[in-house]
């Protein structure tokens, strides 16, 4: 895949394999706690099976957020001001943005991906529900400073962040994140970020490991798309999916966890996974708002203002990039 810049997003070799999967997996899979990146759970069986697991009963997340969205439209209007330019990190789910455009009535919507065909579709999708408003996409990884079309240079900026993404990234992570946002999108512009909240570990817990199990199925399909892409030979069937709450790092984790002793190769390296040990294959960490403000804080975003759903569940932040200062 390439941009309109000639900067290559996806690099194969001679035999077709992605290279950053293929070092993803073999690193993490030669760590003490084998992990792989959550990344690469989005191939196109995973991208459709994260689609039903928003609509679960277990999960809240998603409903929880859209109710927000849609019960704060004027708040966010009064807050936000029309005129800006909606910068939205990941391409726009189809419930969630035209919520925030239609509350706001933005000068300009600019979706960013890494994925070109989400990409474009969503950007579609988007330019017939809003005629008159401008969308520019750009297919980039927003994990670094992203460079803006040249059209909205000069327009006030809202970042978008929805979904609790931020969540699955550790800290560090999660901190260098949020201050290529603040370089993106410049000093004097605001964010708008979901962050799931702590909450009873049963409710959590169940969020994701669903009774039907297609979050089993989402977790399982990452080892079903190493053997077709990497030339592996995985026993799918001898891994079992897990969803655990870390309480030192306020966070749900997912597993797969070994039955039995096994052994595999991959892309020709042998690994082998004692009965009980576990490919560790994503984080989603939870927020109070006390560590949701400092996380904002660390990451250069002055907290402005915050809205719950009516249960408690789930948080929409509302955060301003400020000029440096010096004070302590
Ligand atoms: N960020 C959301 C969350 O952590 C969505 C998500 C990402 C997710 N990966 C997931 C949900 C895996 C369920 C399973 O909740």
């Amino acid at each position: 895949m390439t941009t309109p810049k000639g900067l290559k997003l996806v690099e194969r070799d001679a035999t077709g394999v992605d290279t950053a999967f293929r070092a993803d997996v073999l690193d993490g899979l030669a760590e003490a706690q084998k992990a792989v990146p959550a990344r690469w759970f989005y191939d196109d069986a995973g991208s459709q099976l994260f689609e039903d697991i928003t609509q679960l009963p277990e999960y809240y997340p998603a409903r929880a957020e859209t109710e927000i969205l849609r019960g704060g439209a004027k708040e966010f209007a009064d807050l936000i001001g029309p005129g800006r330019a909606v910068v939205e990190f990941g391409s726009g789910s189809s419930v969630k943005t035209p919520l925030l455009l239609s509350a706001i009535a933005p000068s300009a919507y600019v979706p960013l991906d890494i994925s070109g065909d989400f990409l474009r579709a969503a950007a579609a999708d988007l330019a017939a529900k809003f005629p008159g408003l401008p969308v520019w996409p750009v297919e980039a990884d927003f994990m670094r400073r992203v460079e803006l079309p040249a059209e909205v240079d000069g327009l006030p900026k809202l970042g978008f962040f929805p979904g609790s993404t931020i969540g699955n990234m550790v800290a560090r992570t999660a901190t260098d994140l949020l201050r290529s946002m603040r370089e993106t999108l410049g000093v004097g512009a605001l964010l708008l970020i979901g962050m799931d909240l702590i909450k009873d570990e049963d409710v959590l817990v169940a969020a994701y490991d669903d009774a039907a199990g297609t979050t089993a199925k989402f977790n399982l399909n990452l080892l079903h798309r190493i053997n077709r892409e990497l030339q592996a030979d995985i026993p799918v069937a001898v891994f079992k999916h897990e969803a655990r709450w870390n309480d030192t790092y306020a966070r749900i984790e997912m597993h797969l966890v070994a039955q039995e002793d096994v052994s595999f190769s991959v892309s020709g390296q042998r690994f082998g996974l004692t009965a009980g040990e576990s490919i560790h294959t994503e984080n989603s960490h939870k927020f109070t708002r006390r560590t949701s403000n400092t996380l904002l804080a660390a990451g250069g975003w002055e907290p402005r203002a915050r809205w719950t759903d009516s249960e408690q569940r789930f948080s929409l932040l509302l955060a301003e990039a400020r000029a440096p200062r010096s004070a302590p």
